[in-house]
This record gives C-alpha cells, sequence and structure tokens, in this order.
C-alpha cells in the first residue's frame, strides 16, 4: 500500500512561517514553559533546544521533580508494612495518589487502580490474568492495525497460551480506524475489543464512545490503551463506556517505572492475581495463601512509591492547567505543523489531518520520498531539534505503508509555533542535503 497525497492546504492551516496561534486559544507553552528545567538547556553550538518527541516521553515539570525529591529526602519508608511514621507518610502519599489517579480517569473508587510499571505491564496483567482465566480455544481478541506492540504481543502470547483467535481491525485509506470492517469482525465469539485511544503513530483518535454499545451488545469488553490521550485531553472511563483502560505515567509530566490498570471493580474481583509474593496476599500457609483486598492483590513486592506520588503531583499539573486548555492549544499546534509538514516538497504525512479529525493527536509521523528516517532525524539532532525515527513501535502499521521506519514529531503543550517553523527549516535543509548527497 503507498500513501496518499497530502489533502490540499485549507484556510485553516496558514502556510506563513511567521504564523502563530489566535489569539481566542492561550498559549500554554508561556505559561508553562518555565516550569520546565530541561527545555531551558542549550543543544549543540548553543543552538536551543527543540523537544518534538513528547510521544516516545514526557519531560517533567519542577512540580514533579520536587515533590519526587521530597519524598526521597524526607519520606522514603516502605508502604502498608510499618508502624512507624515515615511509614505512615509514606502510605498516604502512595495511597492519596491512587485517589487522584481514580479521579484523572473518572473512577468510581480508588480500588479500581492498579498501579503497575507501565501501561505494557498493565496490559500484560489482563492478558494473564482476565485472559488466562476466561478465555477458550476459538474465542476471539478484537486489535487493529494501529496498535501498539504493547497491544499486540501479549495478546498473541495469550493466544498460542489458550488457542484464543486474535483477529485485526484494518484502516481507511485516511488512517483512521475502518469502521465497516470493524463491525464485520465483531462477532459472538468476539470476547475483547482492545484498541488504542489515540494512536503514537498515526495520531488517530478513535470513537471508542460510538464502538463500546456495539462490542457490549455482542458480550464482549472494551480495553482501552489512553497513553497517548491521557496526556492531551480529558479521558472519563464512564465517558468512554470502557470496562479496562490503562496508562503510563511517564507520558503525562510524571517519571518512569510507574504506570496504571483500571478495570470495573466486579471485573478486578473475578479476576485472580497476577504477580505472587508480598503484600499481595491476606494469609500465607506452607502449601497455599489467601488474597490482599483489592487492588493490592495484583501489586505483589515493594511498588514504585516514590514514583506513584510523584505520578500524582503530575496529575495535580495537568490538572491545574486544565485538560481542555492543553488540548485546544496543542489543536492550534497540531494544525500548524501539518500546515508546515504538508507544504514541504515529498513530505508525506500518515495519519488523518486535523481537518478530517479534530481531536486527533498532536504529532505527525512522515516519510520522505527516496530517503531514510534515521538520517533526517540525525541531521535534525544536530540542530538541535530532537523527533524520533525508526518503527515507533507498530511495525504492523508500517508494513501495511509499505514503510520499514517513518520520522515523528509529536507536539506538548511546552510547544511553540515558533518551534514548529524552526523545525520546518531545519526540515527542508535536511531533505535538501540528503538529496544533494544521494
Ligand atoms: N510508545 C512510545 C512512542 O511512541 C515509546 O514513542
Amino acid at each position: 500500500m503507498t500513501l496518499a497525497p497530502n489533502p490540499p492546504l485549507t484556510a485553516e492551516a496558514p502556510l506563513s512561517p511567521a504564523s502563530a496561534a489566535p489569539p481566542a486559544v492561550e498559549n500554554l507553552a508561556q505559561l508553562t514553559r518555565a516550569d520546565f528545567p530541561l527545555l531551558a538547556q542549550t543543544a549543540c553550538l548553543g543552538q536551543p533546544l527543540i523537544y518534538m518527541d513528547h510521544a516516545a516521553t514526557s519531560q517533567k515539570p519542577r512540580q514533579v521533580l520536587e515533590v519526587l525529591q521530597h519524598y526521597y529526602t524526607h519520606d522514603n519508608a516502605n508502604v502498608h508494612r510499618g508502624a512507624h511514621q515515615l511509614s505512615a507518610r509514606a502510605t498516604e502519599g502512595f495511597e492519596g495518589a491512587r485517589e487522584k489517579v481514580a479521579r484523572f480517569v473518572g473512577a468510581r473508587r480508588a480500588a479500581e487502580i492498579v498501579y503497575t510499571r507501565n501501561a505494557t505491564e498493565a496490559i500484560n496483567l489482563v492478558a494473564r490474568s482476565w485472559g488466562e482465566s476466561t478465555l477458550r480455544p476459538g474465542d476471539e481478541v478484537l486489535v487493529s492495525l494501529m496498535e501498539h506492540h504493547s497491544n499486540l504481543v501479549p495478546w498473541q502470547q495469550l493466544s498460542q497460551r489458550t488457542g484464543c483467535v486474535l483477529r485485526h481491525v484494518g484502516l481507511t485509506a485516511d488512517g483512521e480506524l475502518d469502521l465497516d470492517d470493524f463491525h464485520a469482525k465483531l462477532n459472538a465469539r468476539t470476547r475483547l475489543v482492545s484498541l488504542v485511544h489515540v494512536s503514537n503513530a498515526l495520531g488517530a483518535c478513535n470513537p471508542l464512545a460510538e464502538l463500546a454499545p456495539a462490542i457490549h451488545d455482542a458480550g464482549a469488553l472494551l480495553l482501552v490503551d489512553a497513553c497517548q490521550s491521557l496526556p492531551h485531553q480529558r479521558v472519563a472511563v464512564s465517558e468512554l463506556g470502557c470496562d479496562f483502560l490503562v496508562g503510563s505515567s511517564h507520558k503525562f509530566c510524571g517519571p518512569t517505572g510507574i504506570g496504571f490498570l483500571w478495570a470495573r471493580e466486579a471485573l478486578l474481583e473475578a479476576m485472580p492475581p497476577f504477580l505472587g509474593g508480598g503484600e499481595m496476599i491476606q494469609e500465607v500457609y506452607l502449601d497455599h495463601s489467601t488474597w490482599a483486598e483489592l487492588p493490592h492483590k495484583f501489586e505483589a513486592g515493594t511498588p514504585a512509591i516514590g514514583e506513584a506520588i510523584a505520578m500524582g503531583a503530575a496529575i495535580d499539573y495537568l490538572q491545574s492547567l486544565g485538560l481542555k486548555r492543553i488540548h485546544a492549544w496543542e489543536q492550534e499546534l497540531t494544525r500548524h505543523l501539518f500546515a508546515r509538514l504538508g507544504a514541504i516538497d515529498g513530505v508525506r504525512i500518515l495519519g488523518p489531518s486535523p481537518e478530517r479529525q479534530p481531536h486527533r493527536g498532536a504529532l505527525a509521523a512522515f516519510h520522505v520520498e527516496g530517503l531514510h528516517a534515521h538520517d533526517i532525524a540525525a541531521l535534525l539532532d544536530s540542530a538541535g531539534i530532537c523527533i524520533r525515527s525508526g518503527h515507533h513501535c507498530t511495525q504492523p502499521l508500517h508494513r501495511h505503508y509499505g514503510l520499514a521506519a517513518s520520522a515523528r514529531a509529536s507536539l506538548g503543550f511546552t510547544s511553540t509555533p515558533e518551534e514548529i517553523d524552526r523545525f520546518a527549516e531545519e526540515l527542508q535543509s535536511a531533505i535538501q542535503f540528503l538529496r544533494d548527497h544521494s
């Protein structure tokens, strides 16, 4: 399959390098930039560092860094174990952060939030626990062609263990989920539909709330990979109508090593533990054990305590800005990014345009005819601009487009129109250089 040419530019997509966001939308970069020490760095030759790899990981505001530092300096102790004050403070911070995560995704109870290392581990938890205890040979798990490897490989492994069948929803020519194909593949054998909310490669925002009723009517459950939506727009499990939702703190201004699974309480109650060990038990005998209450049944071993508390601080930070404001600013930035990229000869952007999907992700993965994404990324790096190149953990998607790799610029609320302009100019120069030297 070849990539379709970029759609013609519209009036909403100004071309001028000097263009900036209309005044109606608040410039959140101006408001927040000083909070991010890393973004004040200069790159090689004293050039300003331009970070356009937010989809890989976000940068951290000092409000989060300070909470992490404070925890290890003043409160560090193990949770749920000690009678001493330090342990009580650590436990209070740790459980308080769980409540913040619950409010962040609109969960009914904090007990519905299970801490994991990241979203990948959360999906593996569902596959191992719910999948192995529920699925029988011939049952179907429906995913899509745009899934991250973390939402493909655990189901492939589950299929090998249980005999369940993995089916894939295709894409439209615009790089969106093919809804006709989705409805054709959803059937009485489907037990789980596991879909990304916003694709890390296409930027496509999938209409999950619209699909949820059909999924439930078919007797299946819906798992949402919200890694790329949680940092950029309001996400509420009740509005999505999902049964499982996973997220990773490091994508939304928190530390690495901590993420979460949200699931409906009745599901979690019925699911067997994932990992065994300390913390997740009620009673241990030499020959058997009983399990702790939710959510601890799923949290074996000492967790990432300071990181969980700092994840809570990241949520506080995002909520103090407001997810609606963040989304509005990033929509402006995305339109600008598409306008600038679309005007460069030979650039083909993957995924739906912002005109087609106003709520798409603030990123653009692209291919430049005849050039390798790694060469482009290396030249941009030498100009102080960080973008990602490769398959972005979506090899099947890249194979679908006949590509081994693409380049990807991904934005955050600290990004600016001026950075996008600089990126476009340096990209144009890099393309020229590589063409002249090929
Ligand atoms: N999934 C991350 C990305 O898209 C790592 O870059």
